[in-house]
């Protein structure tokens, strides 16, 4: 691997090593350096070929996007891109790839817009920007478990299809075995889904979440990672019909612990990649700063991508109730010539995200924990507060994100979470068991579930959730 070898090569300064390495051709130029990259790491090997000493044949195969396996010494560079390079020795086409087919993919070298990079999605992870970006995400993944693993949380795989509705929200994609061309009818002509595969309704899953709760209740504290899927028509910068969540669930524990422990959790993980990927971030950071430098001044983030990861680490997260953020919303003009798009005129509306990033950008400076939601416009199993009117929700909100984070403390006692789910039309016979969990040992719990490509988005400054994911699933897409 070029990663490996070149940090071993720079701690030892031992050079005149013997190397062989396979890898894609990112460029060839004056038919003497061939930029070669093997997705170990943004940097590209240089390769210098002396090319009188090969076949011309062979040479010529060498284009961008090939395949190929490169044998020579490491030697110290004369140009100041790079320390180490290769002298090449031998090498060998692995796989060609036709110069005149290659011109009209994104892997010919010149810009391409991220647009045009999403409808290669197969291909981008060729790209500087792709590579650092998925790499970035796998160590992430791995920051998420080493937290967890470490603080004695149990791994749970809550289930893909699901027949219940964990967010009561009605986004889900429906999962059917049925000839939906012939499908079995009722007597009033619905679909009888008693005929199908699960002799139910069923669909793929909004959020792990309630399974979680169950197996917290025997676990102790357990976090899911996984695929959730949402049938939510937003086509937005920050939303995906496929989106992998992270779910912490904890017996014993109220809000104020749920608050630290997704505060301590999120602080962990970015230490983690400031430490783990710093070639992939300066390279992230640069680009960031091109592309705000690219937008009008009012739009522009007032921080680069590393004053960002540190306005997390080294801030205490701000805890404030929704009472008191829509005192400040009520009363605030976030700047001399705008307005926000929607006004928020009285207590019991929702956030946009207009609003959430104001309170984390421009007035707390800091990100922020929103607490006790109004019960009428979160989920119907969050804990109700003594005032009867809110839960014990929080919300994360993240600059340039907004929401990151949604959690809460859950309703623990039987009877209050019956009224609330007959209140909503929630059938219980279709959650029984999750009623069990409250009749056998109930206890005080909570958790939270934080967007894994809000997180990458974050760490990566990307715009759009649709580049931080390998193949994103969004309306009207589902191409790869
Ligand atoms: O706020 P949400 O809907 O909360 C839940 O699903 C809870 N059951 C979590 C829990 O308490 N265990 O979603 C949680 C987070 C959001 O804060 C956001 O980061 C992310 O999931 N999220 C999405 N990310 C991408 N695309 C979407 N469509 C998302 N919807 C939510
Ligand atoms: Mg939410």
């Amino acid at each position: 691997m070029i990663q490996a070898k070149i940090a071993e090569i720079l701690d030892s300064n031992q050079f005149l090593q013997e190397f062989e390495v396979n890898g894609w051709v990112r460029s060839f130029r004056s038919n003497r350096f061939i930029a070669l990259n093997d997705g170990s790491t943004i940097n590209n090997l240089q390769c210098v070929i002396d090319f009188e000493n090969f076949d011309q044949d062979e040479l010529k195969r060498i284009t961008v996007g090939a395949a190929v396996l490169v044998k020579g010494t490491l030697v110290e560079s004369q140009g100041n891109q790079q320390r180490v390079e290769i002298e090449v020795k031998e090498f060998k086409i692995l796989g060609d790839a036709n110069p005149e087919e290659v011109k009209l993919t994104i892997l010919s070298p010149k810009r391409h817009s991220l647009e045009k990079l999403r409808e290669q999605a197969h291909l981008r992870v060729r790209t500087n920007t792709f590579g650092a970006i998925m790499r970035v995400r796998s160590k992430l993944s791995f920051a998420v478990h080493s937290y967890f693993q470490q603080n004695n949380f149990h791994y749970v795989n809550t289930p893909i299809i699901t027949g219940s509705d964990a967010e009561g929200a009605g986004e889900m994609f429906r999962v059917s075995a049925l000839d939906m061309e012939n499908p079995p009818k009722k007597e009033d002509g619905s679909i009888d889904f008693s005929e199908d595969f699960f002799g139910k309704e069923t669909n793929l899953t909004v959020s792990g979440q309630l399974e979680g709760e169950a197996y917290a209740m025997g676990l102790g504290q357990i976090y899911t990672f996984g695929p959730t899927f949402r049938a939510e028509n937003s086509n937005t910068s920050r939303h995906l019909a496929e989106f992998w969540m992270i779910e912490p669930e904890v017996a014993f524990c109220d809000l104020d612990g749920n608050m630290d422990l997704a505060e301590d959790f999120i602080k962990y993980v970015l230490k983690y990649i400031l430490e783990n990927c710093q070639d992939d971030l300066e390279f992230l950071d640069k680009r960031f700063k091109t592309e705000e430098e690219s937008k009008p001044k009012a739009d522009r983030s007032e921080m680069g991508l590393m004053e960002k990861l540190h306005f997390v680490i080294d801030n205490n997260f701000k805890r404030v109730s929704y009472t008191e953020a829509i005192e400040i919303l009520k009363n605030c003009k976030p700047n001399k010539k705008k307005k926000f798009n929607y006004i928020i005129e009285e207590w019991g509306a929702d956030l946009q995200s207009e609003h959430e990033r104001f309170l984390v950008e421009k007035h707390f400076k800091c990100p922020v924990i929103l607490f006790d939601y109004p019960a009428n416009i979160k989920a119907f199993y969050m804990r109700l507060n003594e005032d009867g009117k809110t839960v014990r929700a929080m919300d994360i909100l993240f600059p340039g994100i907004g929401e990151i984070v949604g959690g809460s403390q859950r309703e623990e006692r039987l009877d209050v979470l019956q009224s609330k789910m007959k209140e909503l039309d929630i059938d219980e016979k279709e959650l029984w068991w999750y009623l069990d969990t409250r009749k056998f040992g109930t206890c005080v719990h909570s958790g939270f579930g934080l967007g894994f490509e809000r997180l990458v988005q974050f760490v990566t400054g990307m715009g759009n959730i649709r580049d931080v994911i390998p193949f994103p699933r969004f309306p009207g897409n589902a191409e790869f």
